[in-house]
């Protein structure tokens, strides 16, 4: 399973890079809200560091500036990914950025309806949001389980891009399905690699080394 990043803060990501796991990163309009510097500045320096895909949010709801937007965001860096919103005119953006073979990701999925939707238009990634259906006691996981197999049924090359993480657990449940991708915060990260027995175990081991020294 590939990891991302869900951050536009570039000191996180070049955390997150130096820990030796890091697949790609995915921003949004809101992520981007949290910096000082302009977005488009931000995702050219995101671009530098980080090798795999960058997903850069188009703000349009309308077709026409949904491919201004994503035209011009496809010429920051080779690596940029264009993330579209699920709607019709999103649809449609989607196939002719496909047909001109420039990635898009397609964000704010809550159903498997548009999932099946945007494989069909053609998106690279699809990006079900499943921390926000958790919130409306719905379960987000449920969703994934439903579009992997859908995939599955027909093949589609349209890789899953598990989004809205907010534990650990997301995490695991979305490997055991199968997943590509998984795309969450630092803070997920850093606690997807700890356990208080491993600190328990190394502050032992440590003490009985200084012990057997003397
Ligand atoms: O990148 C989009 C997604 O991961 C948002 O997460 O926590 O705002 O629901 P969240």
């Amino acid at each position: 399973m590939k990891f991302f990043i869900d951050t536009a803060n570039l000191d996180q990501i070049k955390t997150a890079e130096s820990m030796g796991i890091l697949d790609g990163v995915t921003t949004n309009p809101s992520l981007a809200a949290r910096e000082s510097a302009p977005y488009r500045e931000i995702l050219a320096e995101i671009c530098k560091v980080v090798n795999g895909p960058v997903s850069a949010e188009v703000i349009s709801t309308e077709y026409d500036g949904m491919m201004k937007e994503g035209h011009e965001l496809a010429k920051i860096a080779d690596n940029i990914v264009v993330k579209i919103p699920t709607i019709a005119e999103g649809l449609k953006a989607i196939k002719t950025l496909h047909s001109e073979n420039i990635k898009t990701n397609a964000t704010l999925v809550f159903s498997p309806s548009q999932a099946l939707l945007v494989a069909k238009a053609g998106a690279s990634y699809v990006s079900p949001f499943i921390g926000r259906l958790d919130d409306v006691s719905t379960h987000g996981m449920e969703l994934i389980e439903k579009i992997i197999a859908i995939y599955q049924n027909y093949q589609f090359a349209t890789e899953m891009l598990v989004a809205s993480i907010r534990n650990p657990i997301h995490v695991v449940d979305a490997a055991l399905l199968g997943a590509d991708i998984c795309t969450m915060p630092l803070s997920v990260i850093e606690m997807l690699v700890k356990h208080p027995l491993t600190d328990i175990g190394l502050e032992k081991f440590i003490a009985d080394y200084k012990k057997a020294q003397k």
